[in-house]
Protein backbone atom coordinates (compact mmCIF):
# COMPACT_ATOMS: atom_id res chain seq x y z
CA UNK A 1 0.00 0.00 0.00
CA UNK A 2 1.26 3.78 -1.13
CA UNK A 3 0.18 7.16 0.46
CA UNK A 4 0.55 10.03 -1.31
CA UNK A 5 2.34 13.48 1.14
CA UNK A 6 2.48 16.66 -0.47
CA UNK A 7 4.64 18.85 0.58
CA UNK A 8 6.41 16.37 2.16
CA UNK A 9 9.91 18.72 1.40
CA UNK A 10 8.55 21.39 3.89
CA UNK A 11 8.88 21.40 7.77
CA UNK A 12 6.24 19.79 8.90
CA UNK A 13 5.77 17.74 5.55
CA UNK A 14 9.45 16.36 6.04
CA UNK A 15 9.59 15.85 9.61
CA UNK A 16 5.97 13.64 8.81
CA UNK A 17 7.40 11.18 6.08
CA UNK A 18 10.38 10.55 8.51
CA UNK A 19 8.47 9.88 11.43
CA UNK A 20 5.92 7.70 8.91
CA UNK A 21 9.11 5.78 7.57
CA UNK A 22 10.68 5.13 11.21
CA UNK A 23 7.13 3.88 12.04
CA UNK A 24 6.05 1.80 9.16
CA UNK A 25 7.24 -0.07 5.79
CA UNK A 26 4.57 1.55 3.49
CA UNK A 27 5.86 3.41 0.78
CA UNK A 28 5.04 7.11 0.68
CA UNK A 29 4.81 9.35 -2.62
CA UNK A 30 6.19 12.99 -1.44
CA UNK A 31 4.73 15.43 -4.18
CA UNK A 32 6.47 18.86 -3.39
CA UNK A 33 7.03 21.47 -6.33
CA UNK A 34 10.42 22.38 -4.19
CA UNK A 35 9.45 26.02 -3.40
CA UNK A 36 11.77 28.53 -1.35
CA UNK A 37 10.33 26.37 1.66
CA UNK A 38 11.20 22.98 0.40
CA UNK A 39 14.47 21.41 0.85
CA UNK A 40 15.45 17.74 -0.42
CA UNK A 41 18.40 17.94 2.46
CA UNK A 42 15.56 17.72 4.74
CA UNK A 43 15.23 14.18 3.40
CA UNK A 44 18.83 13.05 2.89
CA UNK A 45 18.39 10.68 5.08
CA UNK A 46 16.33 8.60 3.32
CA UNK A 47 18.47 8.88 0.05
CA UNK A 48 17.96 5.13 -1.70
CA UNK A 49 15.64 3.87 0.19
CA UNK A 50 12.88 2.80 -1.91
CA UNK A 51 9.74 3.26 0.77
CA UNK A 52 10.06 6.96 -0.84
CA UNK A 53 9.27 8.23 -3.68
CA UNK A 54 9.58 12.05 -5.07
CA UNK A 55 7.65 13.30 -7.59
CA UNK A 56 8.90 17.29 -7.87
CA UNK A 57 5.51 18.83 -9.47
CA UNK A 58 2.38 21.03 -8.05
CA UNK A 59 -0.71 19.88 -6.68
CA UNK A 60 -2.27 22.20 -8.97
CA UNK A 61 -1.26 19.92 -11.97
CA UNK A 62 -4.17 17.81 -12.39
CA UNK A 63 -2.69 16.07 -15.43
CA UNK A 64 0.16 15.10 -13.04
CA UNK A 65 -1.93 14.17 -10.18
CA UNK A 66 -4.08 12.03 -12.54
CA UNK A 67 -0.72 9.44 -13.47
CA UNK A 68 0.14 9.36 -9.73
CA UNK A 69 -3.44 8.18 -8.88
CA UNK A 70 -3.37 6.09 -11.72
CA UNK A 71 -0.17 4.69 -11.19
CA UNK A 72 0.44 4.25 -7.31
CA UNK A 73 -3.76 3.47 -6.47
CA UNK A 74 -3.16 5.71 -2.76
CA UNK A 75 -4.94 4.50 -0.35
CA UNK A 76 -4.72 7.92 1.76
CA UNK A 77 -3.40 11.18 0.99
CA UNK A 78 -2.05 13.88 3.29
CA UNK A 79 -2.07 17.14 1.78
CA UNK A 80 0.85 19.19 3.43
CA UNK A 81 1.22 21.13 0.13
CA UNK A 82 0.89 25.38 1.18
CA UNK A 83 2.30 28.63 1.35
CA UNK A 84 2.54 28.93 4.71
CA UNK A 85 3.98 32.13 5.61
CA UNK A 86 1.56 34.59 6.48
CA UNK A 87 4.10 37.96 6.04
CA UNK A 88 4.60 36.51 2.64
CA UNK A 89 1.16 36.41 2.15
CA UNK A 90 0.62 40.33 2.92
CA UNK A 91 4.00 41.04 0.55
CA UNK A 92 2.12 38.73 -2.13
CA UNK A 93 -0.80 37.00 -2.10
CA UNK A 94 -0.87 35.37 -5.65
CA UNK A 95 0.89 32.18 -4.87
CA UNK A 96 -1.25 31.52 -1.95
CA UNK A 97 -4.41 31.80 -3.95
CA UNK A 98 -2.59 29.35 -6.86
CA UNK A 99 -1.33 26.30 -4.32
CA UNK A 100 -3.44 26.69 -1.30
CA UNK A 101 -7.52 27.13 -2.98
CA UNK A 102 -6.68 26.21 -6.75
CA UNK A 103 -4.17 23.51 -5.98
CA UNK A 104 -6.19 21.77 -2.77
CA UNK A 105 -9.12 22.06 -5.57
CA UNK A 106 -7.06 20.17 -8.28
CA UNK A 107 -5.71 17.70 -5.44
CA UNK A 108 -9.62 17.23 -4.37
CA UNK A 109 -10.41 16.98 -7.81
CA UNK A 110 -7.56 14.02 -8.66
CA UNK A 111 -8.92 11.97 -5.28
CA UNK A 112 -12.63 11.87 -6.27
CA UNK A 113 -11.76 10.63 -9.46
CA UNK A 114 -9.91 8.09 -8.41
CA UNK A 115 -11.83 7.44 -5.29
CA UNK A 116 -14.86 7.48 -7.35
CA UNK A 117 -13.47 4.20 -9.07
CA UNK A 118 -12.43 1.98 -6.53
CA UNK A 119 -13.86 -1.19 -4.99
CA UNK A 120 -16.30 -0.74 -2.29
CA UNK A 121 -13.62 -2.49 0.43
CA UNK A 122 -11.10 0.43 -1.27
CA UNK A 123 -13.92 3.02 -0.90
CA UNK A 124 -14.45 2.54 2.45
CA UNK A 125 -10.55 2.61 3.27
CA UNK A 126 -9.72 5.55 1.70
CA UNK A 127 -9.02 8.76 3.20
CA UNK A 128 -7.83 12.65 2.49
CA UNK A 129 -6.46 14.36 5.21
CA UNK A 130 -6.28 17.95 5.01
CA UNK A 131 -3.79 19.60 7.18
CA UNK A 132 -4.72 22.99 7.74
CA UNK A 133 -4.30 25.82 10.70
CA UNK A 134 -5.52 27.56 13.62
CA UNK A 135 -5.02 30.71 11.75
CA UNK A 136 -8.95 30.34 9.86
CA UNK A 137 -10.81 30.80 13.11
CA UNK A 138 -9.49 34.65 13.38
CA UNK A 139 -8.18 36.27 16.41
CA UNK A 140 -9.46 35.73 20.25
CA UNK A 141 -9.72 38.49 23.00
CA UNK A 142 -7.48 38.05 26.20
CA UNK A 143 -10.71 36.36 27.90
CA UNK A 144 -12.18 34.10 24.83
CA UNK A 145 -12.30 30.69 25.52
CA UNK A 146 -9.99 28.70 23.08
CA UNK A 147 -10.97 27.43 19.38
CA UNK A 148 -13.27 24.66 19.15
CA UNK A 149 -14.34 22.98 16.36
CA UNK A 150 -17.15 24.69 16.02
CA UNK A 151 -15.89 28.52 16.26
CA UNK A 152 -16.58 30.48 13.88
CA UNK A 153 -14.32 31.18 10.39
CA UNK A 154 -12.65 34.64 10.48
CA UNK A 155 -9.99 34.52 8.74
CA UNK A 156 -7.44 37.79 8.85
CA UNK A 157 -4.46 37.41 6.39
CA UNK A 158 -4.42 36.34 2.58
CA UNK A 159 -2.59 33.21 4.54
CA UNK A 160 -5.32 32.46 6.74
CA UNK A 161 -8.10 33.67 4.03
CA UNK A 162 -6.58 31.03 1.64
CA UNK A 163 -6.73 27.94 4.29
CA UNK A 164 -10.02 28.48 5.10
CA UNK A 165 -10.95 28.55 1.38
CA UNK A 166 -9.38 25.42 1.04
CA UNK A 167 -11.03 24.09 4.12
CA UNK A 168 -14.19 24.77 2.62
CA UNK A 169 -13.96 22.94 -0.31
CA UNK A 170 -12.79 20.04 1.70
CA UNK A 171 -15.75 20.01 3.47
CA UNK A 172 -17.83 20.41 0.11
CA UNK A 173 -16.11 17.32 -1.43
CA UNK A 174 -17.49 15.54 1.34
CA UNK A 175 -20.75 16.65 1.60
CA UNK A 176 -21.63 16.79 -2.14
CA UNK A 177 -19.41 13.69 -3.04
CA UNK A 178 -19.31 11.30 0.34
CA UNK A 179 -15.50 11.85 -0.26
CA UNK A 180 -14.07 10.55 3.07
CA UNK A 181 -11.81 13.52 4.45
CA UNK A 182 -10.46 14.50 7.80
CA UNK A 183 -9.38 18.12 8.51
CA UNK A 184 -6.78 19.05 10.91
CA UNK A 185 -6.72 22.82 12.41
CA UNK A 186 -3.08 23.30 14.01
CA UNK A 187 -1.80 25.90 16.80
CA UNK A 188 1.73 26.86 15.86
CA UNK A 189 4.70 24.25 15.13
CA UNK A 190 8.32 24.26 15.76
CA UNK A 191 11.36 22.12 16.06
CA UNK A 192 14.02 20.81 13.29
CA UNK A 193 13.94 21.59 9.77
CA UNK A 194 11.47 24.56 10.67
CA UNK A 195 12.31 27.39 7.47
CA UNK A 196 14.40 30.42 9.69
CA UNK A 197 11.44 33.12 8.18
CA UNK A 198 9.12 31.58 11.11
CA UNK A 199 9.35 33.44 14.41
CA UNK A 200 11.08 30.52 16.98
CA UNK A 201 14.31 29.23 13.90
CA UNK A 202 14.75 32.92 12.64
CA UNK A 203 15.44 34.24 16.37
CA UNK A 204 17.82 31.15 17.11
CA UNK A 205 20.05 31.97 14.10
CA UNK A 206 20.19 35.75 14.27
CA UNK A 207 21.15 35.44 18.09
CA UNK A 208 23.88 33.39 16.87
CA UNK A 209 24.92 35.73 14.27
CA UNK A 210 25.02 38.42 17.02
CA UNK A 211 21.84 40.11 14.82
CA UNK A 212 19.12 41.86 16.34
CA UNK A 213 15.68 39.53 17.14
CA UNK A 214 12.93 41.20 15.46
CA UNK A 215 9.56 41.79 17.92
CA UNK A 216 6.82 42.92 15.96
CA UNK A 217 5.02 45.89 18.39
CA UNK A 218 5.03 45.21 21.44
CA UNK A 219 5.47 41.60 21.58
CA UNK A 220 2.11 40.83 23.92
CA UNK A 221 0.46 38.82 20.82
CA UNK A 222 0.08 34.71 21.96
CA UNK A 223 0.10 31.68 20.22
CA UNK A 224 -0.27 28.37 21.21
CA UNK A 225 2.71 26.25 20.39
CA UNK A 226 3.23 22.36 19.77
CA UNK A 227 6.13 20.53 18.62
CA UNK A 228 6.19 19.33 15.18
CA UNK A 229 6.38 15.33 16.30
CA UNK A 230 3.71 15.84 18.50
CA UNK A 231 1.37 17.12 15.55
CA UNK A 232 2.67 14.25 13.08
CA UNK A 233 1.47 11.92 15.48
CA UNK A 234 -1.67 13.70 15.89
CA UNK A 235 -2.35 13.43 12.21
CA UNK A 236 -1.37 9.83 12.25
CA UNK A 237 -3.76 9.29 14.85
CA UNK A 238 -6.33 10.95 12.87
CA UNK A 239 -5.79 9.37 9.98
CA UNK A 240 -6.17 5.99 11.48
CA UNK A 241 -9.07 6.43 14.03
CA UNK A 242 -10.45 10.08 12.81
CA UNK A 243 -14.45 9.91 12.26
CA UNK A 244 -14.74 10.98 8.50
CA UNK A 245 -16.16 14.24 7.26
CA UNK A 246 -14.50 15.49 11.14
CA UNK A 247 -12.18 18.25 11.67
CA UNK A 248 -9.63 17.91 14.84
CA UNK A 249 -8.35 21.19 16.19
CA UNK A 250 -4.92 20.06 17.56
CA UNK A 251 -2.99 22.15 20.02
CA UNK A 252 0.43 22.00 22.72
CA UNK A 253 -2.11 23.84 25.57
CA UNK A 254 0.82 26.11 25.74
CA UNK A 255 -0.16 29.56 24.82
CA UNK A 256 2.57 32.52 25.48
CA UNK A 257 3.52 35.82 24.18
CA UNK A 258 5.98 36.29 21.68
CA UNK A 259 8.20 37.81 23.87
CA UNK A 260 8.24 34.97 26.33
CA UNK A 261 8.88 32.86 23.94
CA UNK A 262 11.82 34.69 22.59
CA UNK A 263 13.16 35.27 26.30
CA UNK A 264 13.08 31.46 26.87
CA UNK A 265 14.76 30.75 23.58
CA UNK A 266 17.21 33.13 25.08
CA UNK A 267 17.97 31.64 28.45
CA UNK A 268 18.49 28.23 26.92
CA UNK A 269 21.09 29.53 24.54
CA UNK A 270 22.75 31.13 27.12
CA UNK A 271 23.24 27.90 28.76
CA UNK A 272 23.78 25.74 25.62
CA UNK A 273 25.85 28.50 23.36
CA UNK A 274 26.70 31.44 25.92
CA UNK A 275 27.85 34.36 24.04
CA UNK A 276 31.55 35.71 23.92
CA UNK A 277 30.64 38.35 26.33
CA UNK A 278 29.12 36.50 28.74
CA UNK A 279 25.93 38.36 28.41
CA UNK A 280 22.50 37.09 27.51
CA UNK A 281 21.17 37.10 23.64
CA UNK A 282 17.99 38.91 25.37
CA UNK A 283 20.31 41.74 24.84
CA UNK A 284 19.65 41.65 21.14
CA UNK A 285 15.89 41.77 20.97
CA UNK A 286 14.62 44.43 19.34
CA UNK A 287 11.15 45.82 19.09
CA UNK A 288 10.34 46.42 15.08
CA UNK A 289 7.34 47.54 12.89
CA UNK A 290 4.12 45.78 13.70
CA UNK A 291 2.83 43.11 11.29
CA UNK A 292 -0.45 44.62 9.75
CA UNK A 293 -3.49 43.33 10.74
CA UNK A 294 -1.55 40.83 13.43
CA UNK A 295 -3.63 38.82 15.31
CA UNK A 296 -3.45 38.72 18.98
CA UNK A 297 -4.05 35.39 20.17
CA UNK A 298 -4.75 31.78 18.73
CA UNK A 299 -5.54 29.42 21.39
CA UNK A 300 -6.02 26.02 20.63
CA UNK A 301 -9.02 23.70 22.88
CA UNK A 302 -7.75 20.04 21.85
CA UNK A 303 -10.39 18.55 23.85
CA UNK A 304 -12.26 16.38 20.94
CA UNK A 305 -9.26 15.00 19.80
CA UNK A 306 -8.10 13.31 23.33
CA UNK A 307 -11.67 12.76 24.12
CA UNK A 308 -12.28 10.95 20.81
CA UNK A 309 -8.49 9.33 19.86
CA UNK A 310 -6.47 9.63 23.12
CA UNK A 311 -4.17 12.28 21.28
CA UNK A 312 -2.23 14.58 23.74
CA UNK A 313 0.75 16.15 23.12
CA UNK A 314 4.35 14.23 24.68
CA UNK A 315 6.80 17.59 24.98
CA UNK A 316 6.26 20.25 26.83
CA UNK A 317 7.62 23.89 25.67
CA UNK A 318 10.36 23.61 27.81
CA UNK A 319 11.65 19.98 26.56
CA UNK A 320 10.47 20.91 22.74
CA UNK A 321 12.60 24.46 22.83
CA UNK A 322 15.37 22.79 24.17
CA UNK A 323 15.72 20.07 21.74
CA UNK A 324 14.98 22.41 19.19
CA UNK A 325 18.25 25.01 19.90
CA UNK A 326 20.16 21.57 20.01
CA UNK A 327 19.01 20.86 16.70
CA UNK A 328 20.04 24.24 15.31
CA UNK A 329 23.56 23.98 17.37
CA UNK A 330 23.91 20.47 15.28
CA UNK A 331 22.84 21.34 12.08
CA UNK A 332 25.00 24.39 11.06
CA UNK A 333 25.84 22.77 7.13
CA UNK A 334 21.81 23.00 6.79
CA UNK A 335 21.35 25.82 8.36
CA UNK A 336 24.25 27.60 6.02
CA UNK A 337 22.38 25.92 3.24
CA UNK A 338 19.21 27.47 3.56
CA UNK A 339 20.37 30.43 4.87
CA UNK A 340 21.88 31.68 1.35
CA UNK A 341 20.88 33.34 -1.96
CA UNK A 342 17.13 34.24 -1.80
CA UNK A 343 17.01 33.69 1.93
CA UNK A 344 18.42 36.54 2.64
CA UNK A 345 16.70 38.94 0.06
CA UNK A 346 13.39 38.30 2.13
CA UNK A 347 15.20 39.10 5.02
CA UNK A 348 16.87 42.34 3.93
CA UNK A 349 12.96 43.27 2.39
CA UNK A 350 11.32 41.98 5.07
CA UNK A 351 13.07 43.93 7.94
CA UNK A 352 14.25 46.86 6.28
P1 LIG B 1 6.33 24.93 4.62
O1 LIG B 1 6.13 26.26 3.97
O2 LIG B 1 7.54 24.68 5.43
O3 LIG B 1 6.28 23.78 3.51
C1 LIG B 1 5.37 23.77 2.46
C2 LIG B 1 5.84 22.76 1.42
O4 LIG B 1 4.86 22.74 0.36
C3 LIG B 1 7.18 23.11 0.79
O5 LIG B 1 7.98 21.96 0.72
C4 LIG B 1 6.81 23.59 -0.61
O6 LIG B 1 7.81 23.34 -1.57
C5 LIG B 1 5.54 22.79 -0.87
N1 LIG B 1 4.66 23.43 -1.86
C6 LIG B 1 4.30 24.73 -1.91
N2 LIG B 1 3.49 24.94 -2.95
C7 LIG B 1 3.32 23.74 -3.56
C8 LIG B 1 2.57 23.31 -4.68
N3 LIG B 1 1.83 24.15 -5.42
N4 LIG B 1 2.61 21.99 -5.01
C9 LIG B 1 3.36 21.13 -4.30
N5 LIG B 1 4.10 21.49 -3.25
C10 LIG B 1 4.06 22.78 -2.87
O7 LIG B 1 5.00 24.71 5.46
P2 LIG B 1 4.79 23.90 6.83
O8 LIG B 1 5.05 24.81 7.95
O9 LIG B 1 5.50 22.60 6.75
O10 LIG B 1 3.21 23.67 6.77
C11 LIG B 1 2.67 22.49 6.17
C12 LIG B 1 1.16 22.56 6.26
O11 LIG B 1 0.75 22.67 7.61
C13 LIG B 1 0.57 23.79 5.54
O12 LIG B 1 -0.60 23.39 4.89
C14 LIG B 1 0.27 24.76 6.66
O13 LIG B 1 -0.81 25.59 6.33
C15 LIG B 1 -0.08 23.81 7.78
N6 LIG B 1 0.18 24.31 9.16
C16 LIG B 1 1.42 24.84 9.47
C17 LIG B 1 1.65 25.26 10.77
C18 LIG B 1 2.99 25.80 11.18
O14 LIG B 1 3.13 26.28 12.33
N7 LIG B 1 4.03 25.73 10.36
C19 LIG B 1 0.64 25.16 11.74
C20 LIG B 1 -0.60 24.64 11.37
C21 LIG B 1 -0.82 24.20 10.06
P1 LIG C 1 5.26 33.24 12.67
O1 LIG C 1 6.34 32.33 13.13
O2 LIG C 1 5.44 33.99 11.39
O3 LIG C 1 3.91 32.41 12.65
P2 LIG C 1 2.36 32.91 12.51
O4 LIG C 1 2.34 34.29 11.98
O5 LIG C 1 1.81 31.91 11.56
O6 LIG C 1 1.78 32.81 13.90
O7 LIG C 1 5.02 34.32 13.81
C1 LIG C 1 4.72 33.92 15.14
C2 LIG C 1 4.46 35.18 15.94
O8 LIG C 1 5.69 35.91 16.04
C3 LIG C 1 3.47 36.12 15.27
O9 LIG C 1 2.68 36.74 16.27
C4 LIG C 1 4.33 37.14 14.57
C5 LIG C 1 5.56 37.21 15.48
N1 LIG C 1 6.84 37.52 14.80
C6 LIG C 1 7.66 38.51 15.33
O10 LIG C 1 7.36 39.16 16.35
N2 LIG C 1 8.84 38.77 14.68
C7 LIG C 1 9.21 38.11 13.55
O11 LIG C 1 10.31 38.42 12.99
C8 LIG C 1 8.37 37.08 13.04
C9 LIG C 1 8.75 36.31 11.81
C10 LIG C 1 7.19 36.82 13.71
Amino acid sequence: MTILVTGGAGFIGSNFVLDWLAQSDETVVNLDKLTYAGNLQNLASLEGDARHVFVQGDIGDGALLKSLFARYRFRSVINFAAESHVDRSIAGPGAFIHTNIVGSFQLLEAARAHWGGLDALEKGAFRLLHVSTDEVYGSLGREEAPFAETHRYEPNSPYSASKAASDHLVRAYHHTYGLPVLTTNCSNNYGPYHFPEKLIPLCILNALAGKPLPIYGDGQQIRDWLYVTDHCTAIRRVLDAGRIGETYNVGGWNEKPNLDVVRGLCDILDQLAPRADRNSYAEQITFVADRPGHDSRYAIDAHKIERELGWRPAETFETGLRKTVQWYLGHEEWVRNVTSGAYRDWIAKQYA
